[in-house]
């Protein structure tokens, strides 16, 4: 029998497998991928050197990225019958339930990438590829921009930016988006991982496992908190108000999207980067209402809960600044992110062990059985 003390609720500290990956360390506010630390790579690599860090394990000399670009530009084109199917999706869905569903349904055409083993690495970036363009597809529909094209030359986050707005970002727009693409592409053992990874426990597919990672991303506790952010803040409206909507907030006991983590009990070292960020943006915009709110915003929950922003304080400031709209943030995540869950599929099926924990059982026992017609 379980001792009720060793119920880990949330699986909160468990431990529960061994990768190379990623590692966090939630006391020094450090984030590495595969050594690599964080702060290094959002400076000087791209999305595209990182996801090949998280699948080989090492990052790409020139003729390997250059391979592995041409490769990820070369996938981006949907199968014709998903692009129909995306077509025939309900226009005022969430994005994230239209990724959720193709990304399930882009199994029909791609039965050998999408097996578990060695081949599935095909599976991850062709997943990689083809996000923006679904997400582009729909968005455009329902925005009465252009149908999209295939733009093999431009980089993952020039594509992303072109794929949602239809026009090509300055450089500083597309550096924008290319850090926060390589500061959200991996974050060891949270909960969207750690779906994928449970389904692949089980010897399932690649897609099923990246469709339940997207399922999981949404929730406002996981990924979908950037989106509310900036909702947040259209509703404060001006820093004068920052400090009675906060109290509002924290007296009705809700919690204020983009702060607290549970691992990190320092500042999360990509809110750190994406904060730079967020003032860049919006100085070259002409507009820093967005980052004098956030910054009021974090003296305020830091001085009433103690708590840190984490990485989705900053992100949606500077999409919303480039014009993306708001249901896209989590979305962007997620075209990102990608990377991340693929890298993991692929560990788990090197290192496979079915992820089936317990629970403690604190119902009824030895209830006396009553047939249906006695029953009150
Ligand atoms: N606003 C107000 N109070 C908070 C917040 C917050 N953002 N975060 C934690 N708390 C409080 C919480 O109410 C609790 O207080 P008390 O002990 O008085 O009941 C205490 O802090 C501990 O909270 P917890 O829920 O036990 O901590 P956790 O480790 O389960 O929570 C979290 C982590 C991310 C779910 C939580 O901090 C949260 O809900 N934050 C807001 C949502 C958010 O920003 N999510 C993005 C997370 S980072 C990116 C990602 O993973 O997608």
């Amino acid at each position: 029998m379980v001792d009720s003390s060793e119920v880990q609720r949330g699986l909160q500290d468990v431990v529960a497998l061994q990768s190379r990956i990623c590692f966090i360390d939630g006391v020094r506010g450090r984030l590495i991928y595969q050594g690599y630390d964080i702060r290094d790579l959002a400076a000087r690599s791209t999305f595209e050197e990182v996801a090949y860090l998280l699948w080989y394990g090492r990052l790409p000399n020139a003729a390997q990225l250059a391979e592995l670009t041409d490769r990820i530009g070369a996938l981006r084109a949907l199968p014709p019958p998903l692009a129909e199917r995306v077509e025939a999706m309900p226009v005022d869905a969430h994005p994230m339930d239209i990724l959720r569903t193709a990304v399930s349904a882009l199994a029909f055409f791609e039965p050998e990438e999408t097996k578990p083993g060695p081949s599935s690495i095909g599976g991850a970036q062709r997943l990689t590829a083809v996000l923006p363009t679904i997400l582009g597809q729909f968005h455009r529909r329902r925005a009465g921009l252009p149908p999209i094209r295939e733009r093999p030359e431009l980089s993952q986050a020039a594509y992303l930016l072109y794929a949602l707005l239809d026009r090509e970002p300055s450089e500083l727009e597309e550096k924008a988006i290319d850090v926060a693409l390589v500061l959200h592409a991996d974050h060891e053992l949270n909960a969207s991982t750690f779906a994928a990874r449970v389904t692949a426990s089980t010897l399932s597919d690649l897609y099923s496992a990246i469709t339940s990672a997207v399922g999981t991303l949404k929730g406002p506790l996981h990924g979908g908190a950037n989106e509310r952010v900036v909702r947040l803040l259209d509703q404060i409206g001006s820093t004068d108000r920052v400090e009675e909507v906060v109290r509002g907030m924290l007296d009705r006991h809700e919690r204020v999207m983009g702060f607290g983590h549970r691992v990190y009990k320092v500042e999360d070292p990509r809110a750190t980067i994406l904060r730079d960020w967020s003032r860049r943006i919006g100085e070259a915009k002409g507009d820093r209402h967005y980052f004098d709110l956030l910054r009021r915003l974090e003296e305020v929950v830091h001085r009433e809960k103690g708590l840190y922003p984490n990485v989705d304080l900053y992100s949606g400031s500077i999409y919303a600044l480039l014009g993306v709209p708001y249901d896209l943030f989590t979305p962007i995540f997620a075209a990102s992110r990608v990377a991340g869950w693929t890298a993991h599929v692929l560990e788990e099926y090197e290192d496979l062990r079915l992820i089936r924990p317990t629970a403690k059982y604190v119902g009824a026992l030895d209830l006396p059985y009553v047939p249906v017609d006695q029953r009150g």
